[in-house]
């Protein structure tokens, strides 16, 4: 893709980087009124066209406020393409429909498969999508496999691309998303950070500061949106729970669930926190397959298949604690003040836990009990929420792009 040549209509990243309404770390530019030049303004009205791509269950959380506020400017021309990563109704199809999204233009309909087979039909996919419809941006979000996929063959086509949730490193490269999101940020054009610690590392990789924009967390964007309607569920009914008087309990990374062994040590731990406190175990279904191999039937827990949304937004927000091994849990319960304990021995999310609910407790069985009855007895001190999750940060990163990026579709 050629780039436009009309330069002086064009806003660069690092002209953005001096102010910006509602957050200090960006500015723009203010129109040249005095010579009728081109201000802000006039750069504002040009069409962007962006492709964004979402493949599995967190980034359809993580675009779907991107969507909604693109479709309410005048400025923006969206593609929508869904990798098919998560095909299962309840991972995918319940989400679309429970957060308002737009179906999307081509599902590319991967599926299942090992990290090589999922990200080179991705790819395979995407090259022809892309070259086809050539956007002026490609939008990906998180660290799944379709957005390192999508990253790869769009930097690959000359296509420039925004990553969200840019900088986030847990220095653990046993982690497919670790290896996901070092790829990804290394051919992004626009580095979207939730966190401060985003920032820092990028900088510290040697990403040019000019590319790099604190815009805070658009999974806080859709909470923000969706908590009165998720109060409406009666998911809590349902299961016969009252509020905080329950644990939620998720786990689906490779790590703690794909080794038997440790797999029923942790559900055994859950099994035993569940006689001073019941459990809630919506299960994934990697974990589901895991469970029917090693034999896990009957283990005393308040076992749901995976949950929608607003009925997991509900489960957590009246939860007396979360255990997980999710990364976006750890900021949900941080902003919905609901202590979570991390079973992980590394988080790409340290704000956290500098700042919020979430604890690392490791791995280790006997430690993880330990620090759920601790919780029990002794919640964690309530910090106010980490800046910029205020639910505005769709709105930052579409002021960016709509002020850097100008052009038309006739290319
Ligand atoms: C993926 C992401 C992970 C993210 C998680 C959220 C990667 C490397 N991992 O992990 O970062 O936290 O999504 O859920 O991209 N399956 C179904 N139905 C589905 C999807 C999956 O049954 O709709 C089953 C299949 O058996 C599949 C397994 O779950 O093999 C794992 O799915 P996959 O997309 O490979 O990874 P996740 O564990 O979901």
């Amino acid at each position: 893709m050629q780039r436009r040549t009309d330069q002086s209509a064009t806003v660069s990243p690092a002209q953005l980087l001096t102010h910006c309404p509602d957050n200090p770390e960006i500015s723009l530019p203010e129109a040249d009124e005095a010579s009728g030049g081109p201000g802000i303004l006039d750069v504002a009205r040009r069409l962007v066209c962006f492709t964004a791509i979402v493949g599995a269950r967190p980034n359809f959380v993580k675009m779907a406020p991107i969507l909604q506020e693109a479709g309410r400017r005048s400025g923006f021309q969206r593609r929508f393409i869904h990798t098919g990563q998560h095909y299962s109704p309840e991972m995918s199809a319940s989400f679309f429909d429970e957060l308002g999204m737009p179906a999307p233009d081509v599902n590319l309909e991967i599926g299942s498969g090992s990290h090589a087979a999922q990200t080179a039909g991705v790819m395979l996919g995407l090259e022809a999508e892309l070259s086809e419809h050539r956007p002026d941006l490609v939008l990906v979000a998180g660290d799944v496999n379709s957005t390192m996929a999508a990253a790869l063959v769009a930097s690959k086509l000359g296509i420039p691309v925004a990553h969200i949730e840019a900088g986030l490193r847990s220095f653990d490269r046993r982690m497919p998303e670790e290896t996901n999101r070092l790829v990804t940020d290394v051919l992004s054009d626009y580095l979207f950070a939730s966190e401060p610690s985003g920032v820092t590392n990028l900088v510290a990789e040697g990403v040019p500061r000019e590319k790099i924009f604190l815009v805070g967390n658009v999974m806080i964007d859709t909470l923000m949106k969706f908590r009165d309607k998720a109060a409406q569920t009666g998911i809590l009914d349902r299961l016969g729970i009252g509020s905080k008087g329950y644990a939620v309990a998720t786990l689906h990374r490779p790590s703690n669930v794909d080794g038997m062994e440790h797999l029923l040590s942790l559900v055994g731990m859950l099994t035993e926190l569940s006689r001073h406190l019941p459990v809630v175990f919506p299960v994934h279904p990697r974990t589901r397959e895991r469970m029917e191999e090693a034999g896990i039937a009957d283990c005393g827990l308040i076992l749901t298949e995976p949950l929608g949304y607003l009925e997991f937004l509900r489960l957590t927000s009246e939860a007396r604690m979360v255990l997980t091994d999710s990364g976006g849990i750890q900021e949900e319960t941080t902003i919905l003040q609901v202590p979570c304990l991390t079973m992980r021995e590394n988080t790409e999310r340290p704000i956290t836990v500098e700042q919020g609910t979430n604890r690392l407790v490791g791995t280790d069985s006997k430690d993880i009990l330990r620090a759920a009855l601790d919780t029990l007895d002794a919640p964690p001190r309530l910090l106010p929420p980490p800046d910029l999750w205020d639910g505005k940060a769709s709105g930052r990163i579409l002021d960016i792009l709509e002020r850097s990026l100008g052009g038309d579709c006739g290319r």
